[in-house]
This record gives C-alpha cells, structure tokens and sequence, in this order.
C-alpha cells in the first residue's frame, strides 16, 4: 500500500500566509508521493469554545482554503475530523498510556500556566481539559491511521515527538501494535512572521489573511508594523518584519535589488508594502478565485468531505481494532 501523509489545521480563524509556507504548500505537494490525508481538526477547534456559529463559519473556510489551494480531492482523502467516531476511543486508550508529566510539558499548556504565574493567577486559570489533552487528540489523529509522514510547521514539532512518545509507550506496554510517524518540517521556513513581529497566528490577530477581501488585505499589508528609518537611512533586512514576509514573494532578483536598498538607503517601506500587497494578490489570483465559488457551496463541500471521511474511517477500523485487541477489549 502507498505510505500515508497526513495533516490537519484547526479551524480556529482565517487561513494566512504562515498556514500556507509552514503547512499547505509542503503538505498538498506531497499528494503525488504519497496517499495524502487532510483535514480540518473541528474538535481541536473547541479547546477555545468558540460560539456555534464562528465554528461553522470557520470549518467552510478551513474546507475551501483546502480545495482553493490546491488539494486534489480525487486523488487525496479530505475530511472532518469530527466526522470519525473512532478518533474519540483512539484518544482515550493512547490518554492510558499518556503520562501526566507529559502534558504538563506540552507548549501551549506550559505557556498558559507560565502567564498565569507571572500575572499572580492559579497556574491553571483558564486552562480546560481540552486544552490539556489537546496532545493526546493529535497524537490518535495521527496513529489512528498508520501515517507514515506528518507535514506540519516549525511550531507543532513537539506534537510530532509526543506523538511519538506515546506511540512507543502504547507498544512498550502492549506489544507492537502503532506505527511511529516521522514529521516533515520545512526547515528553510522558520515560522512566518506576522505583522506586529511576533509568530503570525491566528490566535494573535496578526496575520495576512489569503483569501481576505481585496481591500482588507491591502489595509492588512499596509499595517506591518516597520521602525521609523527615513527612506535614505541604510536599514537591516534580516531583522525587519516587512522583509521577511516580501521574501516569501518576491522573484530572486527583485529581492537582490530590494537588499541593496535596504542596505545601502533608498528604500521606502511603504512603496514596498504596496508591492507585497501587489504580488500577494498575483500569488493568490487563482486560489482566491477558486475560494470566492466555493465558500457558500456547503452542499459540495459537506458531500466532498462525507465521501472523504468514509475512506478514511475504513483506514481507521483495522487499526482500531488492532488497538482494541492489543489492550483485551477484544479477543
Ligand atoms: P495558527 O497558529 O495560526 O492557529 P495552526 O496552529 O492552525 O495555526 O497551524 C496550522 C499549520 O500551519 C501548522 O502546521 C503550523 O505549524 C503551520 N503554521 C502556523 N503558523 C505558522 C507560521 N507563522 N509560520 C509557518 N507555519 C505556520
Ligand atoms: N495541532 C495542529 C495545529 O495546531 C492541528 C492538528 C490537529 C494536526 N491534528 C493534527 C496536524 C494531526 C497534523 C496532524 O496546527
């Protein structure tokens, strides 16, 4: 059988630019190599508790991204995540095997209890059972289909190596019975920068949205945040934000000219940020297109992604039950 690569994004806010070098671009290229699996991790979307109507807003717009981007949905499995009753029972037997200390250990958690210290609040103010689990979750999303690859950004590395921690736990105790799965990290992308500096995510609010209406994204692009160097002055391309995004855009020797510039003075940041707006609508001309007629066809993408998750739960069972027998649900 083809080797299974898998990967998933939580509909939690509009698709960006960070999402599309750190994950989509990567992931969806691997379709020709392997049996691609991609979804939209809706459960994971609830460790935030959004309202109903954001979530289902949000899952049409992770869907289409998926399609408007490139993803073949005749060679590729697409679905829900929600959609596979046999993910919550995978989740439950691998949290058995889980140690505690793990998860205390896990990023987002450590992140939150670390903010709550320094704000003199009870370490773990705010925290849900879903957000410290959330680890557990990915890791059954992963193992419940034997995935041999996981392309994901820089940033859910970790997840890959828990992942494999409780997968090596789960066939310690019980026998071979899961695959271990290698991530596939683009190292050339560090994580992309978002408009105010820090990693762009769509939990910071500061991000270049790829499918945005026309004007919005070039208000967005006009308000990366730069210093306050005249256009003569010589400035540092490596550490300014407004560079580090042009460079994921630009042709090679266009960037060259625009180095020197910033090198040697000359260089305006706002004539630039309406170049970037500029070649970021061409980047995108075709997916957005694609995305516009997509976005309210719910019947196509629900039915797209009904037939997705049926082959993926046929994926699943042997593997469940695999499990099942391994810890002596099953004879
Ligand atoms: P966000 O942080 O915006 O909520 P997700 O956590 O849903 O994004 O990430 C979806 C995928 O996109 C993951 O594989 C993640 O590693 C990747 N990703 C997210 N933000 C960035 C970024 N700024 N640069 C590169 N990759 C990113
Ligand atoms: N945690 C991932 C993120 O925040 C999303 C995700 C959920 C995922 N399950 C997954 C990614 C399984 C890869 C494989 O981006």
């Amino acid at each position: 059988m083809r080797k299974i690569s898998l990967t998933g994004i939580k509909p939690t806010g509009a698709p960006h630019i960070g999402n599309y070098f750190g994950m989509y671009k990567p992931a969806i290229a691997l379709t020709d190599t392997y049996l691609g699996m991609y979804f939209v991790a809706d459960l994971h979307a609830l460790t935030t508790t959004p309202t109903p109507q954001e979530l289902q807003t949000l899952i049409y717009e992770v869907a289409a991204s998926w399609i408007a981007l490139g993803l073949d949905v005749d060679k590729a499995i697409f679905f829900r995540q929600s959609a596979i009753p046999e993910i919550p029972q995978c989740t439950w037997l691998l949290s058995c095997v889980t140690p505690k200390g793990l998860m205390n250990r896990a990023h987002a958690y450590k992140a939150q209890v670390e903010k709550n210290i320094e704000l003199g609040r009870d370490p773990d103010d705010g925290v849900n059972m879903g957000l410290y689990n959330y680890p557990v979750l990915m890791a059954a999303d992963i193992l419940l289909y034997d995935s041999d690859v996981v392309p994901v950004g820089q940033d859910q590395k970790q997840h890959i190596e828990i992942t494999r921690d409780i997968a090596e736990n789960f066939n310690r105790i019980y026998g071979q019975t899961l695959k271990l799965p290698e991530g596939i990290i683009p190292e050339d992308v560090q994580a992309v920068p978002g408009i105010d500096g820090r990693k762009m995510s769509k939990s910071y609010n500061n991000t270049l949205p790829i499918f945005a209406p026309e004007k919005a994204l070039r208000k967005q692009v006009m308000r990366i945040v730069t210093d306050s160097k005249t256009p003569e002055e010589p400035k540092d391309p490596d550490s300014d934000n407004l560079y580090q995004i042009y460079r994921l855009f630009a042709p090679t020797e266009r960037l060259q000219e625009v180095r020197n510039l910033y090198l040697q003075g000359g260089l305006a940041y706002g004539a630039l940020k309406q170049e970037l707006a500029e070649l970021m609508l061409a980047t995108f001309a075709e997916p957005r297109r694609k995305y516009t007629e997509l976005i309210d066809d719910h019947a196509y993408l629900d039915a797209i992604m009904a037939a997705g998750a049926e082959k993926a739960r046929a994926i699943a069972q042997p593997v469940l039950a695999r499990m099942r027998k391994a810890v002596g649900l099953d004879r």
